[in-house]
């Protein structure tokens, strides 16, 4: 079947490796990318895709209602895969609006924008939020998991703005019929995430010998997911899941964060030639972020028992792989912090 998918926040990390599983495995479908381009969008993430006959980007902002619909009309959408948001908790903390402004009223522009162009005739449609474990709040170390039933208690202004989203979407479902689904995600890590989080951050950090701020003691607990696992999972449940339902999505991997942390000076030290234990100095214990949820744990199994769907990638495969990405692509990370990637756009696409 043919299919116009819009994709929002395609030039973001998990975005953009939705974009080119989508772009490359379905030529038949016509992919558009919707992305305001905020600090957080870079199309250098997809310039191995972007000349794709079925690949389409539309620079727009979710809250402009005008510009959305007529994204939807020009290449009569008929489903959508949503992802466009702020999404870094510290930002949040700093700036609550513009989570609220994105992710709660840029959510609801959508949804309506959809709800007019489909007109009623739900008919082969689809909207597909995706959104994060962090709503369902904190959980103590006493190895319960979040599930699908776990009761909503966000605590930052991120966590409580998704929670909001996921509200609006489900209310859509119930109030017009709209055929959505929802998908709760636990932390992912690979190529291309913005080096604002613990990952991508410490790894830039190593290589230039600066410190690496963990926060309070590092006890907190992170399930972590690969994120290409993430963008099969999204195939999978665009695909095959069923209407109005949720999905858990988590990695079964649980990390202590300061575990990881020395599981990633390792492993730089490692690939870079480094003696074990070099960069261990580079570790400083700072100030614990307001909030700091103790520990998120997924339990995804009603995802692998419907849709057979599980992570692909061991964890200790994951990290020397994301790991050795960004050291190979220095660039990459050199283009964010010099602000040289904001400029790509205007090249790529200001002459079309
Ligand atoms: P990201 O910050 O890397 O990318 C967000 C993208 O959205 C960027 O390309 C940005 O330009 C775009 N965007 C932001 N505001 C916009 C607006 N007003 N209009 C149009 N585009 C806009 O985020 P990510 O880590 O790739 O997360 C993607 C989605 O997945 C988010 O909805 C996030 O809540 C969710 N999620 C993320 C994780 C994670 O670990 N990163 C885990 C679970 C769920
Ligand atoms: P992050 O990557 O920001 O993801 P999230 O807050 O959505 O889970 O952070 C992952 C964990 O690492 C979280 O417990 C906060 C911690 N952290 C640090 O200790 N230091 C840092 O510099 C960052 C960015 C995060």
């Amino acid at each position: 079947m043919k299919r116009n998918i819009l994709i929002t926040g395609g030039a973001g990390f998990i975005g953009s490796h939705v974009v080119r599983l989508f772009t490359t495995k379905y030529p038949d479908y016509t992919i558009v990318n919707l992305d305001k381009l905020t600090y957080a969008g870079n199309l250098e993430n997809l310039k191995d895709i972007e000349n794709l006959p079925n690949y389409h980007f539309e620079k727009c902002d979710i809250c402009d209602y005008e510009a959305v619909t007529a994204v939807f009309k020009k290449y009569d959408i008929d489903g959508v895969i949503h992802l466009a948001a702020e999404s870094h908790v510290d930002r949040s903390i700093k700036d609550p609006f513009t989570f609220a402004r994105t992710n709660v009223m840029g959510t609801l522009t959508l949804l309506q924008a959809a709800r007019n162009h489909w007109n009623g005739n739900w008919d082969g449609k689809r909207f597909y939020h995706i959104s994060t474990d962090e709503v369902y709040g904190a959980l103590q170390f006493d190895g319960t998991l979040f599930t699908e039933s776990t009761k909503y208690d966000p605590h930052s202004p991120y966590s409580a703005s998704k929670a909001s989203s996921d509200h609006f979407v489900r209310a859509y479902h119930d109030t017009y019929g709209m055929p959505t689904i929802v998908t709760n995600c636990s932390n992912n890590y690979g190529p291309y995430q913005f080096p604002e989080k613990l990952i991508p951050l410490f790894i830039n950090n190593i290589r230039h010998r600066k410190p690496l701020p963990v926060y309070g003691r590092g006890e907190n607990v992170r399930d972590w997911l690969y994120v290409v696992d993430h963008a099969r999972a999204i195939d999978v449940i665009f695909h095959n899941g069923r209407i109005n339902e949720t999905y858990n999505i988590g990695g079964f991997n649980e990390w202590r964060n300061i575990d990881l942390i020395k599981v990633i000076i390792r492993t730089v030290d490692r690939l870079t030639g480094k003696p074990e234990g070099y960069s261990d100095e580079l570790i400083t214990y700072v100030t614990d972020r307001a909030g700091h949820d103790l520990r998120y744990a997924i339990d995804s199994s009603k995802l692998k028992d419907e849709l057979g769907w599980e992570p692909s990638l061991q964890f200790e495969e994951g990290i020397e792989k994301t790991v050795r990405w960004y050291l190979d692509n220095q660039q990459w990370l050199d283009n964010i912090t010099s602000g040289e990637y904001e400029r790509y756009y205007e090249e790529m696409y200001s002459k079309r």
